[in-house]
């Protein structure tokens, strides 16, 4: 069902970093244009779908000449909402926690990691790459004091739901969450689930079925 500001259906959301992905490398290999037809061989898709995304949101391309690699770049990192700064907190600083603050690459595409909470004294007072992790208890002061936009979850499931709903107490509206759960929100809080064991299952099938 189409949804947001720009009326787009899930799937072409879906498709938006992708495109970014692409687009970025081929900027660093100093592409400077590219038309749909070979955009669509790069990147597995027809070369009508990529001109139907594009046109939801007004067209990028010119008859005859394609895209201007770093035009539509730019254009789709508008869209995607990476022209500003996020700030970010996870939620259970154990492995998955600890891995995520560890990659600074977020970092790069304006998502800065404020701190981690857990509930583990073990961990509580120990630094990841210069994050600290506090205790949970005090993640309702941390946001008040910096707000927050996006709010991890990497706690075992059974703690997902608590976490999530501590989080909108705090007036985080977006949740980035890693347990196996769908965690329940009101309307104006977005979540977005991420299963890599989805990604593997769909590896193993793949490999199974010879495609
Ligand atoms: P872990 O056990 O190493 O870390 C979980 C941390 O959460 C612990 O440090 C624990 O003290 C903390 N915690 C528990 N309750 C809490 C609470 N109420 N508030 C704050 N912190 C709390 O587990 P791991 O391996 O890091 O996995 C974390 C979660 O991520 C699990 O739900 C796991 O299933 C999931 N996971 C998801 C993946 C994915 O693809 N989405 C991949 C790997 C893990």
């Amino acid at each position: 069902m189409p949804r947001g500001k720009y009326g787009v259906s899930e799937a072409v959301i879906r498709r938006l970093p992708k495109y970014y992905r692409y687009l970025k490398e081929m900027e660093k290999a100093e592409i400077q244009r590219v038309s749909s037809k070979e955009l669509s061989q790069r990147m597995g898709l027809t070369a009508s779908q990529i001109r139907q995304d594009f046109n939801c949101f007004g067209g990028f391309g010119q008859q005859g000449y394609g895209y201007n690699v770093t035009e539509l770049r730019q254009e789709i990192k508008k869209i995607l909402g990476l022209y500003r700064n996020y700030n970010v907190i996870i939620v259970g600083a154990g492995n998955l926690g600890q891995a995520l603050a560890n990659y600074s690459n977020f970092e790069k595409e304006g998502f800065f990691i404020k701190a981690l909470f857990d509930i583990n004294p073990r961990l509580i007072g120990m630094s990841i790459r210069g994050i600290e992790v506090l205790d949970i208890d005090q993640m309702e002061e941390f946001v008040k004091k910096e707000p927050i936009d996006i709010g991890v979850i990497s706690t075992p499931k059974a703690k997902a739901q608590e976490v999530a709903d501590l989080m909108i107490k705090c007036g985080i509206k977006s949740i980035w969450n890693f347990a196996p759960i769908d965690v329940e929100v009101p309307p104006d809080v977005v979540v977005e689930n991420v299963h890599l064991s989805d990604s593997l299952y769909t590896l193993a099938f793949k490999m199974n079925n010879g495609s």
